[in-house]
C-alpha cells in the first residue's frame, strides 16, 4: 500500500482543518458531517458502537423543520432511524427506537433532554452545517447545494421569524401583507393564480372593522415549502396553509388527529405505524380531498408540483394526555 499522502494525515488526525465543520454531541449521541452525509453515532443499550448515515439535504432540512417547528406535535423522524419525540418540557433524542428492526435486534437508543438543551445543540448544528448558497426551507430547484466544505452560513434564511397578527392581517395599526408591499414575487408554479382582492363594502363606521384579502394570492408567494408559516388561532384551532413541493422533509409521527385539505394540485402519502414503521396505508389527495391522521401514525408527503394544503392542528396542550388516558380518541370518527 502507498503511503498516505500529507492530506491524507491531516484528514485522520485533524478532518475539522480540511472539511470546516464542527462536531456535536448530546448524551451520548454523536454528531458529524462530511461533504456528503451527516453521521450520527450513539451506543446501543449493551453499550456497543452504532452509527447512521444520512445524506446532508435531507438532514439539514429535517433539522430546519424540527428547530423551526419548536419539535413540532409527536415525532419528527428525520427518516427511518434517526429523530426526535416532543414532551412540551424535555424532548427524546432517538435512533431505532421507532424502526421495529433495529428495536428487536436491540441496536436502538433513545435519551430525554431537556428542550433548551437539544435545541440550544440543534441551533448551533444547523448554523454551522448550512453553508452560504443553500436554504434548506427552499424547494430542491430553488436553492443551492448542500454539498461540500464549509463554506460561509446562512443565517438570515434558517432563522426566518414568525410575525404575530393581533386582527385580521392586512388591517389598521397590523400586519401589512406579505405580497406586493414587500416584493416577494409569485412562485412560478402559481402564475396562473388570480392575484385580484376581494371587494369591500363596509357600512361607513366600520372601515377598521371588516376585512378580507385573497389567500391563494398570498399563498402564490410563499418562499418557503412543507412550513406551516402562515397560521391562524381560534382557541386551540390552528389553520396551517402552505405550500408544498417535493417531499416533506420528516415523517410526522402524530399525537394527536391531524386534518389534511388539498387545496390545489396534489400530494401522495405515506401512512406506517408511528411505533414500527410497519406501512398502513398509500394516499392520493387531488384538489378538493380532505384526509384526517390519526394519532397511532406517522406520514410522509411527495408534491410532484408546487401545491397548497390546508394543515389543521388541534393545539390543546393537554390532548395528548387525554389520548394517553384513553379520555380523548385516537382516530377522528368511529364507524
Ligand atoms: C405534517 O407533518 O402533517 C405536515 C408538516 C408540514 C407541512 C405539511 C404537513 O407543511
Ligand atoms: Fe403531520
Amino acid at each position: 500500500m502507498n503511503a498516505p499522502t500529507e492530506l491524507a494525515k491531516v484528514m485522520a488526525s485533524q478532518p475539522h482543518a480540511v472539511l470546516g465543520y464542527k462536531d456535536f454531541s448530546l448524551g451520548s449521541f454523536g454528531f458529524r458531517r462530511d461533504e456528503y452525509f451527516a453521521h450520527i453515532s450513539w451506543k446501543t443499550q449493551d453499550g456497543r458502537p452504532m452509527s447512521h448515515t444520512m445524506d446532508i439535504g435531507n438532514f439539514l432540512r429535517a433539522l430546519m423543520r424540527d428547530v423551526a417547528w419548536g419539535f413540532f406535535y409527536g415525532w419528527v423522524n428525520f427518516d427511518e432511524v434517526f429523530g426526535t419525540v416532543n414532551h412540551y418540557t424535555s424532548v427524546d433524542l432517538y435512533g431505532g427506537s421507532f424502526n421495529g428492526s433495529m428495536k428487536a435486534a436491540g441496536v436502538d437508543c433513545l435519551e430525554n433532554f431537556p428542550s433548551d438543551q437539544i435545541r440550544a445543540t440543534f441551533e448551533q448544528m444547523l448554523d454551522d452545517w448550512t453553508n452560504a448558497e443553500f436554504d434548506p426551507f427552499a424547494a430542491p430547484q430553488e436553492t443551492g447545494s448542500p454539498y461540500g466544505r464549509k463554506n460561509g452560513y446562512n443565517t438570515a434564511k434558517i432563522t426566518r421569524a414568525r410575525e404575530l397578527a393581533k386582527r385580521c392581517v392586512g388591517l389598521k395599526d397590523d400586519l401589512a401583507l406579505r405580497t406586493d408591499e414587500r416584493g416577494a414575487p409569485v412562485n412560478r408554479a402559481f402564475a396562473d393564480v388570480p392575484q385580484d382582492q376581494p371587494e369591500l363594502h363596509p357600512e361607513p363606521g366600520f372601515e377598521n372593522e371588516v376585512h378580507a384579502f385573497n389567500l391563494f394570492a398570498f399563498l402564490s408567494r410563499s418562499q418557503v415549502t412543507w412550513n406551516p408559516s402562515f397560521t391562524s388561532v381560534v382557541k386551540y384551532s390552528f389553520m396551517c396553509p402552505t405550500t408544498e413541493e417535493h417531499m416533506l422533509p420528516i415523517i410526522h409521527g402524530n399525537d394527536r388527529v391531524e386534518w389534511f385539505f388539498q387545496m390545489c394540485d396534489e400530494i401522495h402519502w405515506n401512512s406506517a405505524d408511528k411505533n414500527t414503521g410497519k406501512p398502513l396505508a398509500r394516499l392520493i389527495m387531488k384538489a378538493g380531498d380532505m384526509a384526517a391522521m390519526p394519532a397511532y401514525c406517522r406520514h410522509q408527503g411527495y408534491s410532484p408540483k408546487r401545491s397548497m394544503l390546508l394543515v389543521w392542528e388541534n393545539g390543546s396542550p393537554s390532548l395528548v394526555y387525554e389520548i394517553q388516558k384513553g379520555e380523548s380518541p385516537e382516530v377522528p370518527v368511529q364507524f
